[in-house]
């Protein structure tokens, strides 16, 4: 792997929410806002971009309830999807839960995401609920799926 390629994961800090706000807002129809992305570091949240030959790449955010770490947040900017960043980043947070000893990893994921659905699948998540109407949607409301991991 040469230097250009070479991966790094770090913590999120606010000098880094320009980058994250930019890849947010190409990436989602219904970005978080940048307040959302302070408060989570604000609250402790385990917030950690993903730097591929010193560009910020992709990041997330994951929180712990009780034994649980729920991730709230798992991006790939547009550039860097498809290459296996996402699969990286979902399990280094999952490597990450793991040795703060959580037992178990959740996520919410739209119905229609099709290629986020496929990664978690294939990570050995199972269904666990259906939230009905749980995220905005340009033609009203869409569906959160509830998935989860043993860890
Ligand atoms: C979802 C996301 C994080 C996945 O990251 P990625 O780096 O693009 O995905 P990877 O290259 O690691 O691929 C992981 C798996 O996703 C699926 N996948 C990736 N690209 C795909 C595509 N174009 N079509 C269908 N499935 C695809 C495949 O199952 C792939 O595994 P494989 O390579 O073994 O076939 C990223 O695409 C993203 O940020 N999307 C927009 C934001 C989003 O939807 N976030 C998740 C919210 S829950």
């Amino acid at each position: 792997m040469t230097g250009l390629d070479r991966i790094t994961f770090r913590p999120m800090g606010y000098p880094d929410l320009d980058r994250v706000m930019e890849i947010e807002k190409q990436i989602y129809e219904f970005p978080w806002s940048r307040g959302n992305f302070g408060d989570s570091i604000g609250s402790g949240y385990h917030c950690n971009v993903m730097e591929r030959g010193g560009f910020l790449a992709g990041y997330g955010v994951m929180m712990e309830v009780v034994d649980e770490a729920h991730l709230l947040n798992l991006s790939v900017g547009k550039n860097w999807q498809g290459m296996g960043m996402g699969r990286m980043l979902l399990r280094t947070f999952m490597e990450m839960a793991r040795a703060r000893s959580l037992r178990h990893f959740q996520l919410e994921v739209r119905v229609s995401n099709k290629v986020a659905l496929s990664l978690y699948r294939s990570e050995g998540f199972s269904d666990i609920a259906v939230r009905p109407g749980y995220y905005p949607a340009a033609w009203g409301r869409e569906d959160a799926l509830i998935m989860g991991a043993s860890l």
